[in-house]
């Protein structure tokens, strides 16, 4: 594994961890420079999740506007002990772990029969860091490797090391953040990384009413306005920015037709921005828009298309009573 730059072994940490490169640096000076130097002006959502960025997220879960947490929550307490009985023996990888405090549903049922191996995968070295010492202290008999990378490097990171069957996880409505294109591309690429036999469990959060979508990603206290805001808090910090947080506005529609909430940062005024590490200047129109996230809705027949158009059938959907969300189990197709 070219990219790895450290492997730490368990002995010291309660767990091994491992920590390949990405958007630090260089790779941020180059996103920002690419995303704010185009027409329409974009930044990637990854770079919301930097360790503050993931707690603020973990913020966002709690509000009472952003419903699909709690629902995933209660399919996940219904099921976990099938999926325990199912998937017995499984290694359990996450992509975008994050606090994993959902999955602590999960992992305590497969605890509760066995010796489970984890290894969640995420872009904060902060939210691995506590959620595998808070993982490791409830349960002895969980062996975790964290890895600290983008998906798919540390997916293959992951792949090079698997030990038997594999269940990956990939909660939280996180593919939705991939429109349909880009979703079955990402399904492929996942798909190369399984071998008949392993599973796949996807989360994500149906299309459903403006009136309810609407405030989940723009709630009242102005926890999701904090978030999408933390992207140019980082820009100044990390690359000298000198972004007026005062002088954006959080907004976040929703396009019926699309099944998307579209995440904005939109400009209060005409305005200069420098950016110090880029020795560069962006200039913004007064309501021109900053394109920081797409959260597609996907209800389970999309999703069921969405899998197969990857390479993978559809075994079952568990919905929780509103069916607000689905969490679907996929095997990889032949
Ligand atoms: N995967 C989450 C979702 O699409 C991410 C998310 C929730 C998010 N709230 C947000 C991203 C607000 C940006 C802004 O639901």
């Amino acid at each position: 594994m070219d990219d790895t730059i450290g492997i730490e072994p368990s002995t010291d940490l309660g767990w091994e961890r491992i920590t390949l490169e990405h958007d630090d640096g260089p790779d941020l000076a180059d996103a920002v420079s690419t995303g704010l130097g185009a027409a329409s002006k974009t930044l990637p959502c990854h770079l919301f999740y930097d360790d503050e960025g993931s707690l603020i997220f973990e913020e966002i879960c709690a509000t009472p506007e952003y419903y699909p947490t709690r629902a995933e929550r209660t399919i996940l307490e219904r099921d976990a002990e099938k999926l325990a009985e199912e998937f017995a023996g499984y290694e359990i990888v996450e992509l975008g772990s994050g606090s994993a405090e959902k999955t602590e549903l999960l992992l305590a049922a497969f605890c509760e029969r066995g010796p489970t191996c984890y290894v969640p995968i995420d872009i904060s070295s902060d939210a691995l860091e506590r959620s595998a010492a808070r993982l490791t202290e409830r349960f002895p008999n969980l062996s975790i490797t964290t890895i600290e990378g983008e998906y798919e490097a540390a997916l293959a990171a992951s792949s090079a090391r698997r030990s038997g069957p594999r269940l990956v996880l990939f909660l939280g409505s996180n593919i939705g953040n991939f429109g349909p294109t880009e979703a079955v591309k990402f399904l492929k690429r996942l798909r190369a990384h399984l071998v008949p036999g392993d599973a796949l469990l996807v989360g994500v959060a149906a299309r459903g009413d403006r009136e309810r979508l609407e405030p989940a990603y723009n709630d009242a206290a102005g926890v999701t306005a904090r978030f999408n805001k933390n992207i140019l808090v980082r820009i100044n910090r990390e690359l000298g920015g000198t972004f007026d947080l005062d002088a954006f506005e959080h907004a976040a529609p929703y396009d019926e037709e699309a099944g998307r909430v579209a995440m904005y940062l939109v400009s209060q005024r005409a305005q200069t921005v420098r950016v110090e590490a880029l020795k560069r200047s962006f200039t913004f129109a007064a309501g021109e828009r900053i394109h920081t996230e797409d959260s597609y809705k996907y209800g389970p027949d999309e999703l069921a298309q969405l899998a197969a158009r990857g390479g993978f059938e559809l075994v079952r959907v568990a919905r929780d009573a509103d069916e607000l969300f689905a969490l679907s189990l996929l095997r990889p197709g032949a």
